[in-house]
């Protein structure tokens, strides 16, 4: 599998652009991950700690060097910084990874989510010829689920939440994208 192939350009949608994060993201990206309402539906740390994205950067680079993790800065058409999605547990053996994603409280509700997705799902189809995705937002988070209702993915199920910062009873909903859904729609 390449480990680190061209990442996909613009959408016709909305404009955004995806950009293999690097060191130079970091302050961007700490300043909209400082936010607890971007944290309060993710795993990202609550407060969000002063060096947060620049350690999590560094933890990430050899991590895509492998082929394991692949996280992407999401830039709008004048080059801003307005989120990030990420595949993790990437299989190439089975194929298989999860979807991650959040957008800065200042872009929300103009569809860069749903570009940015659409672009990685792409990405992740073609280049890296995965065969399966999925995605486990918060059963509350109406607006990320909406996000993949939109994609086209299938919700599957719920399961109990294993995550340390939720509740067990904060229910998952698992959905899934596979090559030939995504192929057909
Ligand atoms: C969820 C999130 C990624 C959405 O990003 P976004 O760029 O605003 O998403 P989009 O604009 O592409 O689409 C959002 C959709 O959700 C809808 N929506 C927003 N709030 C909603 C709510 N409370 N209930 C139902 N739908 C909602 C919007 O109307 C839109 O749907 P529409 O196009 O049919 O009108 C963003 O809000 C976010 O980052 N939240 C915090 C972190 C997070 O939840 N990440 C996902 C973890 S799984």
């Amino acid at each position: 599998m390449p480990h680190d192939p061209q990442p996909p350009s613009f959408s016709t949608l909305t404009d955004v652009r995806l950009v293999p994060i690097d060191i130079e993201h970091a302050e961007a990206v700490q300043r909209l991950a400082e936010d607890p309402r971007v944290a309060a539906m993710t795993n990202l740390p609550e407060p969000y700690p002063p060096d947060g994205a620049l350690h999590w950067i560094r933890y990430l680079l050899p991590k895509r060097q492998v082929g394991v993790e692949y996280a992407f800065a999401i830039l709008e058409a004048g080059g801003e910084v307005v989120g990030v999605n990420g595949l993790v547990e990437v299989s190439a053996a089975q194929g298989f990874a999860e979807l991650g994603y959040w957008i800065g409280r200042p872009y929300w509700g103009r569809g860069y989510a749903t570009a940015a997705n659409r672009l990685l799902l792409d990405y992740s189809f073609e280049a890296l010829a995965l065969r399966r995705i999925i995605a486990r937002p918060l059963l509350r988070n109406h607006a990320s689920r909406r996000v993949l209702e939109k994609l086209g993915f299938r919700f599957v199920e719920t399961q109990r939440n294993p995550f340390a910062k939720f509740e067990p009873d904060d229910r998952l909903a698992v959905y899934e994208m596979t090559a030939e859904r995504w192929t057909a729609a």
